[in-house]
């Protein structure tokens, strides 16, 4: 398919349906415990990093001192294992009194105070998946009252301790229960990452009207081998998935490790980069009070969330798979711009790959690309060979600019344009993606 058909389609049917909360019309950005603080709740022996009151403390207070929440890191969540065993005499859920003395909406009021945003979890099921009381349906209406008066900003929905009959009940009410609370909630939906996250069993034209955001896959672990399996099944299923996103309703691949222990910088760059292409949510979930300044710069890249947050919210794709392990990915961005990655499945040593930018589909012209990680800029012609380096498990990224402006002479010189992407009457000027 040539590329200006692809997105053409994209248009069409991503940026249909959306949730009406006016939410997250870019991919939300913050922090959020799970995948390095799991269920850790051990406060007597390991006070720092237990689920608590004061982990959300510390981590608000990173986010909002150090660089993060004005490049978009806002939304602070907690995840599993924050409440008590117990519902309160009314039936609500409550924090653990031990860990979180000043209960959530003390919480909710710190972030707020800061320009920060508070996310919670719950569990559609019997129990989260943690064990702690989950909500079954007739809990629904109670959880989402008792979170829009805790002044929360944003709910994470699981599915653990349910069957496919509750949550097809389950997910929309909650979508209609937070909607009547008549405070904007986020709302993410890890329905289908319980159905394996295809159709016939997911259907995303309904997930794209009643939620924000869902997890499409299995959780992220600390290890490459996870990112990896991440990344081949969102681009191996991009056919069904890039449709499914658009402002307002984003697929989640979950969250960024960057800042952990498991991926070396390169992998670390390449997380963030396909993550970006992949107009995914940038939720971390890092120790922020001990971030490696390396880790920081890779998640702190303005280029790599200006093209994560771009406002028409095309999820982009895998254009190309080489047998050299090399493969091309590309995502149509604003003002005719695009971003490209090269990435590197290899494990032996740097590999030079050669080709162009009409060799990519696109259109004649003059191109000015900044690379996201070298911070260097060049001007490249559609039909220049280049060459990019790119590390073992490792990415280049570029942002393309909309093509300059051929003089007639250029034009002349380069031939008649073809194909669908050239419009004679235009100013017959060549043009990408339009
Ligand atoms: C470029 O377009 C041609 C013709 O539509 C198509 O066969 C090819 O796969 C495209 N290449 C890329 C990299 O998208
Ligand atoms: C609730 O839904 C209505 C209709 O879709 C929408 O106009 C309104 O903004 C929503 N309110 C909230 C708080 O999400
Ligand atoms: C799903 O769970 C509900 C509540 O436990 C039960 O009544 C229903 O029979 C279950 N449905 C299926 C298909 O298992
Ligand atoms: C998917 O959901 C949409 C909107 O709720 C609905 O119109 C459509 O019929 C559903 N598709 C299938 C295959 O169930
Ligand atoms: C993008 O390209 C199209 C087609 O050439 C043009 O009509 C449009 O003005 C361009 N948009 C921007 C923002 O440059």
């Amino acid at each position: 398919m040539h590329l200006a058909t692809i997105l053409f389609a994209s248009v069409l049917s991503g940026a249909t349906f959306a949730l009406d909360n006016g939410l997250m019309r870019i991919p939300p950005m913050g922090w959020l415990a799970w995948e390095r603080f799991r269920c850790d709740i051990d406060c007597e022996h390991d006070p720092k990093n237990c689920i608590s009151e004061k982990l959300f403390i510390d981590m608000a207070d990173r986010l909002s001192e150090d660089g993060w929440r004005e490049l978009g890191y806002v939304y602070v969540n907690i995840d599993d294992c924050w409440s008590s065993m117990e519902r309160d005499e009314k039936g609500r859920l409550q924090a653990d009194p031990k860990r979180f003395p000043g209960g959530i909406p003390k919480l909710a009021r710190y972030m707020h105070d800061r320009g920060l945003k508070l996310g919670i979890y719950g569990d559609m099921g019997t129990h989260t998946c943690g064990g702690y009381p989950g909500t079954s349906l007739d809990k629904i209406e109670t959880d989402a009252q008792t979170f829009a008066d805790w002044e929360v900003d944003m709910f994470k929905f699981d599915g653990c301790y349910s069957n496919a009959t509750e949550q097809e009940l389950g997910y929309p009410l909650m979508s209609k229960a937070l909607n009547a609370t008549g405070r904007p909630i986020g709302y993410s939906c890890s329905w289908p990452a319980y159905h394996g996250g295809l159709p016939p069993k997911v259907n995303y034209t309904q997930l794209g009207k009643i939620c924000n955001l869902w997890r499409n896959y299995g959780d992220i672990e600390d290890s490459w081998d996870s990112v990896l399996s991440i990344i081949d099944w969102f681009f191996g299923n991009q056919d069904v998935l890039i449709p499914a996103a658009g402002p307002g309703r984003w697929n989640d691949p979950d969250m960024l490790i960057v800042g952990d222990f498991g991926l070396s910088m390169d992998q670390s760059r390449s997380q963030m980069a396909l993550w970006a292409i992949m107009a995914a949510p940038l939720f971390m979930s890092n120790d922020l009070r001990t971030i490696s300044s390396g880790a920081r710069k890779i998640l702190q890249n303005k280029m790599a969330i200006f093209i994560n947050q771009d406002p028409m919210g095309i999820q982009g794709r895998r254009i190309i798979k080489e047998k050299s392990a090399i493969e091309v990915f590309w995502r149509p961005l604003s003002n005719n711009a695009s971003a490209l990655v090269f990435f590197s499945r290899r494990t032996d040593m740097p590999y030079r790959y050669q080709t162009s930018l009409s060799k990519l589909n696109y259109t004649t012209g003059s191109y000015k690309i900044f690379d996201v990680f070298t911070e260097t800029a060049l001007v490249l012609k559609d039909s220049t060979d280049f060459v990019v380096s790119v590390n073992p498990t490792g990415v280049v990224m570029w942002y393309v600019s909309a093509p300059a402006k051929l003089s007639l002479r250029q034009l002349f010189k380069s031939g008649q344009p073809q194909g669908p992407n050239f419009h004679g009457d235009e100013n017959d000027i060549p043009h990408i993606f339009l």
